[in-house]
């Protein structure tokens, strides 16, 4: 199973010849940090566009562009590339690539080695609106998802050429994520999953807060894995710099109170509820509605316990299953267990804030998983969209499966 996607991944990346075949640079440059293994394979009009020798130095690996004009070792390339791919990318793809791939011809490398390829294929389309939506084109791309290809939808905007409309190549990251999403079980299709993220912020007066310093990322790496999955995903997240994941109901609040009715709105329809948002337990008891100005030497501000949403859903809980995060600063485990057990949730991700490679702002997070059962599991430290792909994949074997076990009857 995929798990951060594309980490140690063959990857052919293919690039037909249109203007947008220099975000392709891009692409690539992401895949290679994500850690994959990058190779790529060039139209010839490709070349008119973009050098070989760019993707090569970027690559680590020679271009493949001509069938017959490379040395023996070249014959069997679009055979060998084919069997030892976990994942093609075909970006920018052109309306003769789409036509070639539909129609089963081969004649050049690219749609020769696709004839070969048995893994998931992500196609992208780039062309002017009118050849996009013409009628060949758009049959053409019908029948490439027919037969399982995932086409991504060109952005809407101000063409090269000057035409207005669909046709734009879209961004490098939206390439990429729709990638990861391609690699990923189709596992929690079907489910609807609500996820919590970011903190919450408590207004004091009209220019300040209380807050934490949740970054937001965990749960925002939730939320995408599971999209990623197949799930209907809703999040409802407090302030952050993320931009919301793509096919995911991304829901904007800023304080605990809006959160919780946003939470207590969405949870009947849930099937999964994972709270990863650090939710502030205290707000001022009275919000100012001018700013405080400086006076006396020392100001006391009245604060009141906030809504426990989790507890609440805890106590509420039907079906759902219900899953918390718990950021410590020690006694990981008897304070994880303790919160597991108090909010009547299946899991809790426990984490100890503080270093810099787990908790909040970071990339990565090093959690142990804390279940129902009284068993634990201790993940090293790893990219948090990774810890989330665990994370769903406890929930879609060990709880979900648990859940729909027909109950023993007893004779
Ligand atoms: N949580 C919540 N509502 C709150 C506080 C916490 O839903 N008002 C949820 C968080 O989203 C998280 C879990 O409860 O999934 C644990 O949050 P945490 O802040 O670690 O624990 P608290 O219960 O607030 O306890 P404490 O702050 O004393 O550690």
């Amino acid at each position: 199973m995929m798990r951060n996607g594309i980490k140690n991944k063959k990857v052919i990346l293919a690039v037909c010849g249109g203007i947008a075949a220099y975000k392709s640079i891009e692409i690539l440059r992401l895949l290679k940090k994500a850690g994959a293994e990058v190779r790529v394979i060039m139209t010839q009009s490709a070349q008119w566009f973009v050098g070989a020798l760019t993707f090569e130095a970027l690559s680590g690996q020679s271009v493949f562009k001509d069938m017959f004009q490379e040395g023996s070792e070249a014959s069997f390339r679009h055979i060998d590339w084919a069997r030892e791919a976990d994942g093609v990318i075909i970006a920018p793809a052109t309306a003769n690539t789409i036509g070639k791939l539909a129609n089963g011809i081969a004649d050049d490398p690219l749609s020769t080695f696709m004839l070969a390829v048995a893994s998931p294929v992500l196609i992208c389309p780039s062309m002017n609106t009118h050849m996009y939506a013409n009628q060949a084109v758009q049959r053409n791309l019908d029948t490439l998802r027919s037969d399982g290809y995932v086409v991504v939808e060109p952005a809407s905007g101000q063409l090269a050429c000057g035409t207005t409309g669909p046709g734009r190549l879209p961004e490098p990251e939206e390439i990429f994520d729709r990638f990861l999403g391609c690699l990923s079980p189709k596992d929690l299709v079907g489910k609807k999953i609500l996820v919590t993220a970011g903190p919450t912020i408590e207004p004091i007066d009209p220019v300040r807060f209380i807050s934490n310093r949740s970054s937001g990322k965990m749960g925002f790496a939730v939320a995408r894995a599971a999209e990623h999955r197949g799930a209907e995903v809703t999040l409802i997240s407090g302030p952050t710099h993320l931009a919301d994941p793509m096919n995911v109901t991304t829901i904007r609040v800023r304080t605990a109170e809006e959160m919780a009715g946003h939470v207590f709105q969405q949870m009947e329809n849930a099937d999964v509820i994972i709270k990863s948002a650090a939710v502030s337990d205290y707000g001022p008891k009275e919000s100012e509605a001018h700013k405080i100005k400086k006076g006396k030497n020392e100001l006391v501000l009245h604060l009141q316990q906030n809504e426990d949403i989790l507890k609440v859903l805890g106590q509420k809980k039907k079906h759902q299953i219900l899953v918390g995060f718990a950021a410590e600063t020690k006694d990981l485990e008897k304070n994880a267990t303790q919160k597991l057990a108090e909010k009547n949730l299946d899991i809790i991700a426990g984490n100890l804030v503080g270093s810099s490679d787990s908790g909040f702002e970071s990339d990565t997070n090093t959690v142990t998983l804390f279940f129902k059962d009284g068993t634990t599991e201790s993940l090293p430290t790893m990219e948090k969209l990774e810890v989330a792909h665990i994370l769903l994949d406890r929930i879609a074997t060990k709880v979900l499966r648990a859940a729909k076990a027909p109950k023993s009857t007893k004779n």
